[in-house]
């Protein structure tokens, strides 16, 4: 199949356009390299330098033969979008190709209209290119499991089926974030849902749950194929600072009471999910929703475990408490299905000691390149 992966630079993009191109896939990646200019503005390193979109093509292509197409342009440019989709003309799409930082879309008015701008405006010009270039191409979509908050009741996967004065329907579940780019995703999901419904669109969005990880299969051939990695409170996922926080000898940084509760995933698993659910594409006219995750996990759990493995490789890890500069339930009911990506094949990878102390020893070659001043810059929500 031809597959373009939109934001093929990033975190996720650039392991799932090879694990793609390594399963027989034919892949093109687009990419603006936003997510590298906002680290910049913001000055923040990754941990160790990664390649540009041009050298990992080539890099990749000589340690697996596999050929990935780049094209680098802003998406949100409806004259990159048409060149794009027109020349490799795909049959699945896979849109990663956003702003996906909470902290980030909470800094400033800037920020957050950026945020705003850019998501929707990239989902609007894929669902326009979709229908004017290839009218039959799945659209794989990431979500967040963040579009549903925490409500007090069992969270579905996507839709709720409503009686009311003794009438029934179903409607999408009904999405409260806590976040400009939690709420980014919702919108994305009813502009997707609205074209689906008028133009016979094909599309499934994954709500998906933070992930943490950077170790794939294919990156195994070149350590210089590795994604980029985040430590810092705008960028980085909580379980990949903690590792780094639990290296550099920094307190781990628990927001409030640390009961928030959320679905995690290793990043293997979002490779297999994203690899479902293109093989197995919705029907046309179908948004078909997964809630994609593997185990859940509070704050406190997380850091828990970080400070039982550190303990093996001798870390002295303190766990600290700090005031929750987000606003967010600290303790809450928490009890999300997700057992659509099971059904469609799934054999989820479970957060283990193993995987954590792999983690712990490779982040510590780059000990020195930690800039502790970059951990925590307190980015308030209010
Ligand atoms: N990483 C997670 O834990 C997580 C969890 C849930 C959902 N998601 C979603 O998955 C997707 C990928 O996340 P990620 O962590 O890899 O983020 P990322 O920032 O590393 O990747 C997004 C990529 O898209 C590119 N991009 C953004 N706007 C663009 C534009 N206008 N034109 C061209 N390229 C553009 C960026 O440069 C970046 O390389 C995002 O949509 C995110 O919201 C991520």
């Amino acid at each position: 199949m031809r597959i373009l992966v939109l934001g093929g630079d990033g975190y996720l993009g650039w392991p799932t356009a090879m694990h793609l191109s390594a399963h027989g896939h034919d892949v093109a990646v687009a990419d603006n390299y936003l997510r590298r200019q906002l680290c910049r503005e913001e000055q923040i390193d990754f941990l160790f330098e990664v390649p540009d979109l041009n050298q990992r093509a080539a890099l990749w292509q000589s340690v697996s033969g596999y050929q990935i197409v780049v094209y680098i342009g802003d998406l949100c440019q409806w004259e990159f979008v048409a060149e794009v989709f027109a020349d490799f003309k795909p049959q699945a799409i896979v849109h990663y190709a956003e702003q996906p930082a909470a902290p980030y879309s909470m800094l400033n008015r800037q920020a957050a209209t950026l945020t705003l701008q850019n998501n929707l405006t990239v989902t609007a010009n894929v669902i326009f290119g979709a229908k004017e270039f290839c009218s039959d191409a799945h659209i794989v979509k990431l979500g967040t499991m963040g579009e549903y908050g925490t409500p007090n009741i069992d969270i579905e996967e996507g839709w709720l089926d409503v009686e009311h004065n003794g009438r029934k329907h179903t409607f999408l579940y009904p999405r409260q974030a806590s976040s400009l780019y939690h709420t980014t995703k919702i919108m994305d999901t009813d502009l997707l849902w609205f074209y689906v419904r008028t133009w016979g669109l094909r599309v499934t969005d994954l709500m998906q749950g933070p992930v943490y990880g950077l170790f794939t299969d294919e990156s195994e051939k070149d350590q210089r194929l590795l994604p980029f990695f985040n430590y810092d409170e705008i960028f980085g996922t909580v379980l990949n600072r903690f590792v780094v926080q639990a290296v550099a000898g920094y307190p781990l940084t628990v927001y409030g009471k640390g009961g928030q509760t959320r679905g995690y995933l290793n990043i293997k698993d979002t490779l297999n999910c994203v690899r479902l659910a293109v093989d197995k594409p919705a029907e046309t006219g179908e948004l078909r929703i997964f809630n994609q995750f593997s185990e859940t996990f509070s704050v406190n759990d997380l850091a828990q475990k970080v400070a039982k493995a550190g303990k093996k490789l001798d870390l002295k890890i303190k766990i600290e408490h700090i005031e929750n500069p987000r606003m967010e339930a600290e303790t809450h009911y928490y009890n999300p299905k997700h057992t659509g990506l099971l059904d469609l094949g799934l054999t989820p990878h479970y957060l283990s000691e193993e995987d954590l102390l792999e983690m712990l020893e490779f982040v510590s070659q780059y000990k020195g390149r930690i800039n502790t001043d970059q951990i925590y810059r307190n980015v308030k929500w209010n």
